[in-house]
């Protein structure tokens, strides 16, 4: 069989750090709120002209630069965003122009916190299917661009990042001990929009509009569904959670990660957790986690890790990887 193995690892932060503390100046709210219910400390925020597509590349290069590839080599660059340039054309064609890939196909994906799940999905079933044979995986956000600053109950939660991996098409012999993506559970319930979207777009507003979330609420779905689509995938793998080295979960709240490690059997050890640095930087989370993990010798080749995801849609979803 023909497996997608991660060979290059990246990601990039804005430089600017904003602590909890800032935002008291401005709003009822406190670093104790924010910490004991989120588990955020400080998050990134771009730069004014800093746009998503600039995050990207810089992870991209990174990655590249992990990989020991050139980007000429890249037959498909898959961008997780929802907070793209512009409505169009795609953040993913103007990375390729950015790291000049000119032999990559180019395209975003738009599945909220889950779009690096889904992304990672689709490159997978590409490679697998020969469409091709090396791909990047991106997950790039400017969520800063999309918050009500009135509105503590998000502002709060969110930060700017992206993290990159690139695929590349090796045969395995089709069991669990092969490297690469070994499962993908993917779900999605649009009847539950209304708990997490943005109040604007080209039908409505035609502007990018504002963040909204009833948070208590998609916190509700969150523990169970990432516990049973991780499960999923898991034994979809033929491997029961004792074979994970490392969960590495969408970082939107240290609660929600907690409660899924728990239901999950699995020890807080065997997790990479991010989100006090980062806070919710949607589809770049994951692979911004992967990012760090992989950088400080935590994932090592050959681990076995999973990760999980959920927001805006409802859409959710894990993938298997052997690193
Ligand atoms: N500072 C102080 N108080 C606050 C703040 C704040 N920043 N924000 C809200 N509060 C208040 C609320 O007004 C409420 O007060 P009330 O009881 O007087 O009405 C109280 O705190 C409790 O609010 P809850 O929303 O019930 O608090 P909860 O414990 O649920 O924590 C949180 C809120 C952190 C948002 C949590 O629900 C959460 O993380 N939810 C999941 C978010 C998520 O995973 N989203 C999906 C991914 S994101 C994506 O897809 C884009």
């Amino acid at each position: 069989v023909t497996r997608a193995v991660v060979i290059g690892h990246g990601h990039y932060l804005p430089e600017r750090v904003v602590e909890n503390e800032a935002f008291t100046q401005t709003l009822d709210t406190s670093d104790e709120w924010i910490k004991s219910r989120s588990g955020i400390e400080r998050r990134h925020f771009a730069a004014e002209g800093e746009m998503t597509s600039h995050l990207a590349i810089k992870a991209a290069r990174a990655a590249l630069e992990t990989a020991g590839v050139g980007a000429d080599t890249l037959d498909a660059i898959i961008v997780a965003t929802s907070t793209p340039d512009l409505t169009f054309p795609s953040v993913a064609t103007m990375v390729q122009d950015g790291i000049d890939a000119g032999g990559a196909f180019a395209f975003d994906v738009q599945a909220v916190c889950a779009g690096f799940v889904y992304a990672l999905g689709n490159a997978s079933a590409l490679i697998a299917a020969g469409q091709a044979r090396r791909v990047m995986v991106i997950g790039a956000e400017t969520f800063s661009r999309i918050m009500d600053w009135t509105d503590r109950s998000t502002c709060v939660l969110f930060g700017d990042g992206a993290g990159a991996i690139i695929l590349d098409a090796q045969s395995g012999n089709g069991t669990s001990d092969d490297r690469g993506v070994l499962s993908v559970d993917l779900h999605s319930d649009g009847k539950l929009r209304d708990l997490l979207y943005v109040d604007g777009g080209v039908g409505t507003t035609g502007t990018a509009g504002y963040l909204r979330m009833q948070g208590n609420q998609v916190f509700r779905h969150a523990v169970e569904k990432l516990a049973d689509t991780a499960n999923t995938a898991l034994s979809r793998a033929g491997l029961g959670a004792g074979d994970v080295d490392w969960v590495v979960p969408h970082q939107a709240n240290i609660r929600i990660i907690q409660g899924t490690a728990k239901k999950l059997g699995l020890s807080m050890d065997n997790v990479i957790v991010t989100v006090q640095d980062h806070g919710n930087t949607s589809a770049a989370s994951i692979p911004l986690a992967l990012s760090v993990g992989a950088a400080d010798g935590r994932i090592k080749k050959g681990d076995l890790i999973v990760t999980e995801a959920i927001g805006g849609g409802l859409a959710w979803g894990a993938v298997v990887l052997r690193w």
